[in-house]
């Protein structure tokens, strides 16, 4: 399977702004053949990069959605309207959601079904905090993540595409080894029935990918901070293995 690279720019860039960074990296990613590219702009970028991307080799996700499809929900997006402006893919359970806006692992697993349910691609987020791995506690903690997410739906899990994202390392610049982030990867496969991809973020830089990406248990990698920036996002995305 071809690695995935995407790119979280959690609530940064404009549209005008986000226009201006897709078209840049298209200009420097136009040789890039072998690698799934896809763009998490926040909601209000979504369709003016959706029309930018359209029949190129960059596909769309979106940063979240509500479980429901349409109501009185003040605030929120349906997955449907993320179909519409052209996302295949919806991070789900991102640790700023979970730790700072309160998601719990029941919405989690509301939202993960119904994005199934209508043909989005979820990527699903699980890490433990600084404290929890300090205290030997990451595999309980994803363990738990894992579970309840996957609640009632654990046949469809190789739909699904992991990411584990050790919070500690989430915009820190602090970096998983690669041991830490392969030990992780093979836990969370090892609670899945079928093969499925798994991605790693946390600090992902131009300087970490290639050692990161020469693990097999690393099928990918979903980068924060370091894909706002054309070059280096485009660095991270041409990750060599022979370095
Ligand atoms: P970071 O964010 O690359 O800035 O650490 C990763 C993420 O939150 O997905």
């Amino acid at each position: 399977m071809e690695p995935i690279i995407a790119g979280n720019w959690k609530m940064n860039k404009e549209p005008g702004e986000s226009r201006a960074l897709v078209q840049k990296l298209m200009e420097l990613t136009g040789d890039v053949k072998d690698r799934i590219m896809i763009l998490i702009p926040p909601f209000t970028s979504l369709a003016s990069v959706g029309e930018l991307v359209r029949n190129s080799r960059f596909k769309l996700g979106a940063q979240n959605m509500h479980w429901e499809r349409s109501g009185a929900y003040t605030g929120e997006i349906s997955g449907l309207f993320l179909k519409a402006v052209g996302c295949d893919y919806v991070v789900i359970g991102h640790s700023e959601r979970r730790h700072v806006m309160g998601e719990t692992d029941e919405m989690i697993n509301k939202k993960l079904k119904t994005a199934l349910e209508i043909g989005l691609i979820p990527i699903l987020c699980a890490g433990e905090k600084e404290e929890e791995r300090e205290a030997g506690k990451t595999e309980a903690v994803i363990e738990r993540q894992i579970k309840e997410a996957l609640k009632d739906i654990e046949n469809e899990a190789h739909k699904i595409i992991f990411a584990y994202e050790p919070v500690w390392a989430i915009g820190t610049g602090k970096t998983a080894t690669s041991q830490q982030a392969v030990e992780v990867h093979k836990f969370i496969r090892g609670m899945l029935k079928k093969p499925s991809t798994i991605l790693y973020g946390g600090s992902v830089k131009p300087e970490n990918v290639d050692t990161l990406m020469k693990e097999e248990e690393i099928q990918g990698a979903l980068v924060g901070g370091a894909s706002l920036k054309p070059e280096s996002f485009a660095r991270i995305i041409k990750f060599t293995k022979d370095s």
